[in-house]
């Protein structure tokens, strides 16, 4: 066998190994593709006018600050109802109000919570007493 075969036959063992492990390396390093919550529960579905307890962008910001408030008017103020700035009424409770709509924990709050990358018992320690919406998973 002459020299330049074995060139050619280690150029192309080369070029094989670099195509056949194009997505392992190709993928390494890549951000996770960017949290969709979904909306697709029974009751937003049957929602006429699909909007949150405030407008989306103050949820996307705001829901923990509006968790943390709804607990101090239950736990030391005694009231129940919010009043929305649009004058709908809530019951101010994570799981009979936010997770009657948002009955898709693990597709909605989870996914965008370890995207977002709270770190491991931030948001599931609410649910050490609080009880999670069953889902079929
Ligand atoms: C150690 C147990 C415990 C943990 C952990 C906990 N809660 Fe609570 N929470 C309670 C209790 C008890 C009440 C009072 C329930 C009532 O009076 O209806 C309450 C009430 C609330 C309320 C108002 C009432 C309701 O039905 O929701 C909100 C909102 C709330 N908690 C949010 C949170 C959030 C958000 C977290 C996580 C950041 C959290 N809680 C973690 C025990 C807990
Ligand atoms: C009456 C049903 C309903 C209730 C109750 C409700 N939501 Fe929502 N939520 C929605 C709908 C519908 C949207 C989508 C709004 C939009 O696209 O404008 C939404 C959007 C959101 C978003 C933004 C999601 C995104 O697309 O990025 C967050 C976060 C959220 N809700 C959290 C909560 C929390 C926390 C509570 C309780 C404090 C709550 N929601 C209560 C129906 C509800
Ligand atoms: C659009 C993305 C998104 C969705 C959907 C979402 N969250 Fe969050 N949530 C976040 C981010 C980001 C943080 C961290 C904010 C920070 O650390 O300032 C957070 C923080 C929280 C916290 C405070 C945790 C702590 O210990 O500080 C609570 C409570 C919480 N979310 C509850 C919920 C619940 C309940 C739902 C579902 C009804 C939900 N979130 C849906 C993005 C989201």
């Amino acid at each position: 066998m002459k020299l330049y075969d074995g060139k050619y036959i280690l150029v192309g063992l080369v070029i094989f190994i670099v195509l056949a492990t194009f997505p392992v390396w190709f993928n390494h390093g890549k951000a996770a593709p960017p949290p969709d919550p979904k909306l697709d529960t029974p009751v937003i579905s049957q929602m006429l006018n699909k909007q949150c307890v405030l407008p989306k962008e103050a949820m996307i910001t705001g829901h923990m600050q509006l968790l943390n408030d709804w607990r101090t008017q239950v736990v030391r103020n005694g009231k129940r109802m919010y009043v929305a700035s649009d004058g709908k009424t809530y019951e101010m409770s994570l799981q009979n109000e936010c997770m009657k709509c948002h009955s898709n924990k693990s597709q909605f709050c989870d996914q965008c919570h370890n995207y977002a990358g709270l770190q491991k018992g931030a948001d599931p320690y609410c649910w050490d007493c609080h009880i999670p919406p069953k889902e079929n998973k």
